[in-house]
Parts: structure tokens; C-alpha cells; sequence
């Protein structure tokens, strides 16, 4: 971690002042991850939006609107975010599942639209004909760090099926719209090799697509949140897609401008989860240790959706070693925070100190689709409160802890 350390006596200050479980961001780590990614090297342009899906707390969303990323906004919703985070409107770019409710009042303010579905574009069309779009397409190949996190191929319903290329431009040409933007994502956790594929597929579809000048090739940039688990060179992937341009301008004439939108890589080491352990028990001589935590599923889900591994430190001093099991605190056998990688269902106890009821215990690699996928008010547990540590070892609330009449407060 650069700036200030989550050291033993920060930890126990989040403790004392906030109680746990409790998010942290660490600002210095925010920022070197923006501008490593602001580093990309593209020749003709570049714009570095921020899928704010992975993390939408007002405090990150300020940092990266100070050091001038834009916005991906995958919902009607999370536009209104960023414009209350001070983001201009012309920053932000809806890429969205659900079909806008509130079409016409963005594309009014200046916010970017980015059609999803033949059903989008022809919206887009009904509501603002003559306008300048982008059009998500498919470019018929994906690749995540599980089947969960794909969403390029056949078995990915987001985007335009590549092949429907014709239906676009019927329908550009129908409402007179010039699609100017051309997007795709394929996943999360993506193969660098399968995300310089689809690069090529994705200026192959521009090279049919005229009036583009603008080409989003998506996030979904790996990134390893346990000890020795590599991360994508966003240098190599970042040459190859600087030729790749070249090579289109030389042989289309067209320059293209470059836009890339991550989420995990700017957030996901720079997040932890301050924790309790709250009980240990095992199940004999042939079962396991189980270490139980005051945070599990509801802070930190992705172990459990995906089998996603997450480094976990017991922060204690002369223990013996055990094989550990860390679960939540739900009703639920599913509440797990050491599956086996990629397989939910399965458990991988991890070697380390003994815990006992009481330490402290870090849960890193959680500033990514943890607070932001949080299985809020199970078992109505309130939701966790969220906190940015300031280079100078400061700690800031940027949200307090819901409180338990804030869970039942709209039942009538
Ligand atoms: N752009 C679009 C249109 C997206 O749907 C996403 C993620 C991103 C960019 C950013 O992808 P990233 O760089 O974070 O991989 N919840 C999962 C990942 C699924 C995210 C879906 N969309 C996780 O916990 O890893």
C-alpha cells in the first residue's frame, strides 16, 4: 500500500471510531491506479471513464473527478450520482441493461448515450431523432475470471449481437442517427490475450461503422487481489492497442479516439474491510476450524457468488499456525470468505495464525464491487459504514453506519 499503512493501531482506531465491519479506501492507492490508467498510451486521444458500478461512494467519485476521469453509469440511477459528485453531464455515459426512464431529460442535460439493444437505438431514435449515438455491440467473443463475470459471446445478453450490424444502420438510418461512439466490455477478470482479440473485432466492426470516431474497448482489466496472483500490464495491453489504432488509421484514415472504462483496476486494492473475529469453533479431529467474522456476505459477496479470493490477515503476533475457514456472520452456509477459487460450494481453508475471538482481521481487495454489491439488511444487519484514509494516516467518514430504523423505514 503507498501513502499510509492499515497498520495494527490504524485498524484498531477504525474500531474505536466506527465500529466494525468497516469499509476503507485508501486514497494514495486510489490515486496511483488512476494515473497508471491515465498512462494508456493512445495516439489519438484518450478518455479514461470510471465504471462507477465497482464502487459509487461520493468520496472515491470526487477523487477521480479531481484528477479528470469521466463516467460509466449502468443505470438511470447511478447518473444522478455522479452529477450530485459534481461530474458535468457531458462527463458521464449511460451503458445501460435497463432502457432509460429518463431518456430525453439526460440527452437534454448533455449526458452520452450508449444503445445496448436494437430496442435502445430505436428509442434513442423515437425520443431524439438527428441524434449522435454510440451502440454497444458484441463482438461474439468474452472472457471473465469466471462464466459469471463474461459478457461478450453467444451467452452474453449484453450488447448488440455483432451480426445484427445491418439492423443498426437500419435504424440509424431510419431516425436519422449517426452513431459516432462504438462500445464493447466482454468481461471481468478478462484474458489480456482474449481482450487484444476482441480489440481487433471491435475495430473490425468500426471499420463498417463510418461516422465512429470514437472507439470504447471496455474494462475488465485483471487485477490480483492475493499474494503473488498477477495483475494485467496495462503498459503491454496498452502498446498493443496503441499499433492496433495506428494500424486502423493507416489503413482506414481514420483516427480514432481511445476510451477505456475500469472499474476494478482503480478501486480494487485500495479497498479493505476492518473486521471482528466473533467466534471460533470446528466440527473434530477430520472437519475444520472455522473462524467467524462480523463481516462476511453482506460487505464482501463475491466469494460466495463467485468464488472470488480475497486476502485475509488476523492481525496477532505469536500464534500458531492453523488452517482457517473465515465465514460470515449470516444464517447461511453460504456465507463464506475462503471458498475454493471459482467454486463457491467448495471450502479452502487458509494457513495462518489461530485466530481468537476478539482480534482484529483485514479483509483486503475489497474497494471493488464490495460495498457496492453488498447483500444489504440480511439478517438486518446494518450496512456497513465506509471511510477514507487520508495519506497522512488521517481517517475520514464518508458514510456512517445505517442504522437499525433506517433498515425498516419505508415499510407502511
Ligand atoms: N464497463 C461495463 C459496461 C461494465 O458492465 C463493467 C462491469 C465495466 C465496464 C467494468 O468492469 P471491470 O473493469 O470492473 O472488470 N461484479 C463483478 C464484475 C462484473 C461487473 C460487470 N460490469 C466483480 O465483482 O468482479
Amino acid at each position: 500500500m503507498s501513502g499510509a499503512a492499515l497498520t495494527l493501531e490504524r485498524a484498531a482506531e477504525v474500531r474505536d471510531r466506527f465500529g466494525t465491519p468497516c469499509y476503507v479506501y485508501d486514497r494514495a492507492g486510489l490515486e496511483t491506479a488512476a494515473r497508471r490508467a491515465l498512462a494508456f498510451p493512445a495516439p489519438f486521444g484518450f478518455t479514461l471513464r470510471y465504471a462507477m458500478k465497482a464502487n459509487p461512494s461520493s468520496g472515491v467519485l470526487a477523487l477521480f473527478r479531481d484528477l479528470g476521469l469521466h463516467i460509466d453509469a449502468s443505470s438511470d440511477h447511478e447518473v444522478e450520482r455522479a452529477l450530485r459528485a459534481g461530474f458535468s453531464p457531458a462527463a458521464i455515459q449511460l451503458t445501460s441493461q435497463m432502457p432509460s426512464l429518463r431518456l430525453a431529460e439526460h440527452l437534454a442535460r448533455g449526458v452520452r448515450f450508449n444503445a445496448c439493444s436494437l430496442h435502445q437505438l430505436g428509442e434513442l431514435g423515437r425520443v431524439a431523432p438527428g441524434r449522435e449515438v454510440s451502440v454497444r455491440m458484441n463482438p461474439g467473443l468474452g472472457s471473465g475470471a469466471t462464466n459469471r463475470t463474461n459478457t461478450g459471446g453467444p451467452a452474453a445478453s449484453f450488447g448488440i449481437w455483432h451480426e445484427y450490424l445491418g439492423d443498426v444502420k437500419t435504424l440509424a438510418e431510419r431516425y436519422d442517427i449517426r452513431i459516432t461512439g462504438l462500445h464493447s466490455h466482454i468481461g471481468s477478470g478478462t484474458d489480456p490475450e482474449v481482450w487484444k482479440r476482441a480489440t481487433r473485432m471491435t475495430l473490425d466492426l468500426a471499420a463498417k461503422l463510418p461516422e465512429v470516431r470514437v472507439v470504447n474497448l471496455g474494462g475488465g482489466f485483471k487485477v490480483g487481489r492475493m499474494p503473488g496472483e498477477p495483475s494485467v500490464d496495462l503498459a503491454d495491453v496498452g502498446a498493443h492497442v496503441r499499433q492496433e489504432l495506428i494500424a486502423f488509421r493507416d489503413r482506414d484514415g481514420r483516427a480514432l479516439h481511445l476510451e477505456i472504462e475500469p472499474g476494478t483496476y482503480l478501486v480494487a486494492t485500495a479497498g479493505y474491510v476492518v473486521a471482528t473475529c466473533i467466534d471460533v469453533v470446528d466440527t473434530g479431529r477430520d472437519g475444520y476450524l472455522f473462524a467467524k467474522l462480523d463481516t462476511g456476505m453482506p460487505e464482501v459477496t463475491r466469494p460466495s457468488l463467485y468464488g472470488a479470493q480475497h486476502p485475509i490477515d488476523v492481525l496477532a503476533e505469536g500464534r500458531e499456525e492453523a488452517d482457517v475457514v473465515f465465514v460470515g456472520p449470516c444464517c447461511e452456509s453460504g456465507d463464506i470468505l475462503t471458498p475454493a477459487p471459482g467454486d463457491p460450494e467448495a471450502l479452502a481453508p487458509r494457513r495462518g495464525p489461530r485466530p481468537q475471538i476478539g482480534d482484529l482481521v483485514i479483509v483486503g481487495g475489497a474497494g471493488a464491487y464490495c460495498a457496492a454489491m453488498s447483500t444489504i439488511n440480511y439478517n438486518s444487519y446494518p450496512q456497513a459504514p465506509e471511510v477514507m484514509l487520508e495519506p497522512d494516516g488521517a481517517l475520514r467518514l464518508l458514510r456512517r453506519r445505517q442504522t437499525l430504523e433506517q433498515v425498516w423505514a419505508n415499510e407502511v
